[in-house]
């Protein structure tokens, strides 16, 4: 069976992305990671307080990631942001290859150019870190486009 993760890129652990992506996977077998859990540092003013090993170590043993991300300022929120930025020149940012990829954000009137570049975005990544991205949905904080056009395998 294949191992799924769910990457909550929220700052909020019980907030409306939470929400939408554990409707999304009720019936099936997940683990959640909260991406607010971990000190991620900034690309370029990387400490030794930096805890992005812990979260690859997670993707390490997961077939499957779940991105789920609220929209801030017509764009993914800063907690992926920064993740996604960080994967420039990352070693570890190989252990990505080969996984499938999901994305979902959600924000409360996300508008046409917002679901575009998010789902630009999505699309780049996946291809330059070698993730097969299987879908990638933009929507209101209702998530009902999410939940109906998304299937996880
Ligand atoms: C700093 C900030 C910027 C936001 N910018 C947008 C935006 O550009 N478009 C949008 O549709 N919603 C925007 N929102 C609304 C959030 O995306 C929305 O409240 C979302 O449901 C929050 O998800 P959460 O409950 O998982 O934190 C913004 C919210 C914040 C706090």
């Amino acid at each position: 069976m294949k191992k799924i993760l769910f990457l909550n890129c929220s700052p909020n652990e019980s907030g409306n992305t939470y929400t939408i992506g554990e409707k999304l996977l009720e019936s099936k077998e997940h683990e959640v990671l909260q991406m607010v859990d971990y000190h991620v540092c900034q690309y370029g003013q990387v400490t030794e307080e930096d805890e992005i090993s812990k979260i690859f170590s997670k993707i390490d043993e997961a077939d499957v990631l779940v991105f789920g991300a609220p929209v801030y300022w017509y764009t993914v929120g800063g907690l992926l942001k920064t993740f996604i930025d960080r994967l420039y020149m990352l070693p570890e940012a190989e252990k990505l290859q080969g996984k499938e990829m999901y994305l979902f954000a959600q924000g409360s009137a996300p508008d046409e150019a917002t679901k575009e570049s998010i789902t630009f975005l999505a699309n780049r990544v996946a291809s330059l870190m070698g993730m097969d991205l299987k879908s990638v949905v933009v929507d209101n904080s209702s998530g009902s486009r999410i939940l109906k056009e998304m299937t996880i395998e």
